[in-house]
């Protein structure tokens, strides 16, 4: 693993959007896998500045993301499809046939979940892969589990990610209880990885996904056994790695 450590959250997300910017100028027909939350918003930001200012095309690219929630409509604000148009998709030039979400309402939901794989396996495979970590070392919405999960498939959502997500949503009682996600293989397939970590509270779990165990109870810490993966942190995030 590489480890970068930022000043800020603004220069993680500098030094984040840097390794998706190179990574699209060198391969202009890259397949990105993508991630939401509150932590990728400002790497989003970097891009489409990059895009303003003429020196990124993503007419090319192609996009695959880690997750959605199930039973929400995409118009729904909190669906990570319209995340994902409002960050990022609406404000360059991907194509939006190019951009790929699960389907959180397929009425077959394990059917849908091989028909994810299936396609990330027709685009030839993630080229870069960004991820963010939850506060129990979850990575898309792979929860701590007595074994790694493989392909995509749907999760319930645990008690701890529920109540980090509220926080979106007006109640508690709305946040989605199932969501579909890729998996663990799927992930580490990934050809290159970006783990995006901010802020003082991600501190403990930022030490235990880098360098401690590796175990499915700390899904994160997965990514050390990868050959290329980087982890760019904040200040706030690295106190217990530097
Ligand atoms: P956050 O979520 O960026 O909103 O902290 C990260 C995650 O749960 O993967």
């Amino acid at each position: 693993m590489k480890v970068i450590i930022a000043k800020d959250y603004d220069a993680m997300c500098r030094r984040a959007a840097d390794l998706l910017f190179a990574q699209v100028v060198l391969k202009p027909e890259s397949v990105l896998g993508l991630a939401t939350g509150s932590t990728p918003c400002g790497i989003y930001a970097q891009l489409v500045e990059k895009y303003n200012a003429g020196d990124i095309d993503f007419s090319r690219v192609k996009t695959v993301n880690l997750d959605e929630y199930v039973g929400l409509p995409v118009e729904n604000d909190q669906s990570y499809r319209y995340y994902m148009n409002s960050n990022l998709f609406s404000k360059v030039n991907v194509l939006s046939d190019n951009t790929n979400l699960p389907n959180g309402l397929a009425r077959d939901v394990s059917a849908e979940c091989e028909r994810y794989d299936g396609l990330i396996k027709e685009l030839g495979g993630v080229d870069m892969q960004l991820l963010g970590i939850g506060l129990n070392g979850h990575i898309g919405f792979n929860e701590p589990n007595d074994v790694f999960d493989k392909g995509t498939h749907c999760v319930n959502l645990t008690k701890s990610t529920i109540e980090a997500n509220a926080r979106f949503f007006k109640s508690i009682d709305e946040v989605p209880k199932q969501a579909i996600t890729m998996g663990i293989k799927t992930i580490m397939m990934a050809k290159k990885i970006i783990l995006a970590i901010n802020g003082e509270k991600k501190k403990e779990i930022a030490k235990a996904a880098i360098y401690g165990p590796v175990t499915p109870k700390v899904p994160a810490s997965i990514l050390q056994m990868h050959p290329d993966v980087t982890v760019v942190l904040d200040e706030a995030a690295a106190e217990l790695i530097k």
